[in-house]
């Protein structure tokens, strides 16, 4: 077995045969390796900080090196430490697996191909492969709780003829903003904290990009390419610069609606969106619509649920009022329908009515879930409860 040598003579000459009777050592001993045992012992011998070969080589050939050899021992000694390494990693085989599509179905047992053997010509223990051992199932997925809720609400929507519509999500400031009438600098913006793409400085501020903060802005795209009248809806996700937390999400959906019609009134409205509720969450369940603001519909209301754990009684949910607040709605405000009056919204002709509701909260409810977390961590512990 090698051992390393002490220097008296530090010429290239002699460096030269001092390398070459080390490497000829290696070789030796990887032939004489016949399993992963053999493998783990001769890799310590040659690689352990503490006394390994080249640990030896480093304290006795660099070391001991006079001044004007050092550069050359250093030298040779690296390229020794990274050709044994290279060596001696090479010669470990990992356990052979098979796979069929990316599954791994079974391993070959005995897998380390011994050159010696080899060179030998004797004949090498055939990997043997346990048929019967069985297979690795790839489990089915399931959809997203969230996924679910929205394509329940969608179909709720489509039984009474609706279409369903899409957008994208890097949105240009005229359609998330300017043609919903928020006009530029209007502090409505600022109740939607919006993420900004970077570098848009030098376009003209209706072309800016940035992340869409809810799914309206398919409202305007839909009414640019279709003429009235029109029922859509517009499942979709959505961006805020809101932290993670219990009720917010940076990254969140929206199911947005739209009908647009001659005499359209908000009683369609209230008896779309009741509908809706009860195939949503039971016929006992009753709506109320309280006053509120959205810059692209007038009037403007938020609908309220009764609670659908009390049943109106008041509970620790709905926060002892007996009602749960779901989503925004309006009549579409005539100044939407002027940015698309060339293509038949003329708003002293038709009508319309929108609403936008968050699957995700609408998820937590139905499933009684504690926070919105869980629903985009990914954990497969929270998601196979759903299977
Ligand atoms: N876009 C609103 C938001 O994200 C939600 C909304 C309110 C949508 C009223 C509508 C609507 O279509 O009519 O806060």
């Amino acid at each position: 077995m090698y051992t390393v040598p002490k220097l008296d003579n530090y010429s290239p000459d002699a460096l030269d045969r001092a390398v070459a009777d080390l490497l000829s050592a290696l070789d030796n001993e990887i032939a004489a390796l016949h399993s992963e045992a053999d493998w783990k012992t001769f890799r310590d011998r040659w690689l352990a900080r503490k006394n390994g070969v080249l640990t030896q080589i480093n304290d006795t050939w660099l070391k001991a090196a006079p001044g004007p050899a050092k550069r050359d021992v250093g030298q040779r000694v690296n390229d020794l430490r990274q050709r044994v390494t290279d060596r001696v990693e090479q010669q470990k085989r990992p356990d052979a697996t098979i796979h069929v599509s990316g599954v791994q179905v079974g391993s070959f047992v005995g897998s380390m191909t011994m050159p010696a053997l080899r060179a030998s010509g004797t004949i090498v223990s055939i990997p043997r492969l346990d048929i019967s051992l069985p297979g690795i199932q790839r489990p089915i997925g399931v959809k997203h709780p969230v996924l679910r809720v929205m394509d329940e609400i969608v179909a709720v929507f489509k039984a009474m003829g609706y279409s369903v519509g899409e957008g994208p999500e890097v949105e240009t400031d005229y359609y998330n903003f300017e043609s919903l009438n928020f006009p530029p600098n209007h502090p409505a913006r600022d109740t939607q904290d919006t993420l900004f793409i970077a570098g848009q400085e030098g376009k003209p501020p209706r072309d800016r990009l940035l992340l869409r903060t809810h799914t309206s802005p398919v409202q305007i795209r839909t009414m640019e390419k279709h003429p009235p009248p029109l029922r859509i809806v517009i499942p979709g996700k959505v961006h805020r610069n809101d932290p993670l937390d219990a009720t917010h999400s940076p990254l969140f959906h929206q199911v947005e609606g739209l009908a647009v019609d001659t005499n359209i009134t908000f009683c369609d409205l209230k008896g779309t969106l009741d509908h809706a509720m009860k195939a949503l969450f039971g016929s006992s369940v009753k709506t109320r619509f309280y006053p509120s603001f959205f810059p692209f519909t007038e009037p403007s209301a938020d609908m309220q649920v009764s609670c659908i754990f009390c049943g109106g009684k008041g509970c620790r949910t709905c926060k002892f009022s007996g009602w749960i607040e779901l989503l925004g709605c309006g009549m579409v405000d005539p100044n939407v329908f002027d940015f698309v009056k060339d293509n038949g919204y003329d708003s002293s002709k038709i009508s319309g009515f929108a609403f936008g509701m968050g699957p995700d909260r609408i998820a937590l409810l139905k499933y009684g879930v504690e926070g919105l977390q869980p629903f985009f961590e990914g954990d497969v512990r929270f998601l196979e409860q759903f299977a």
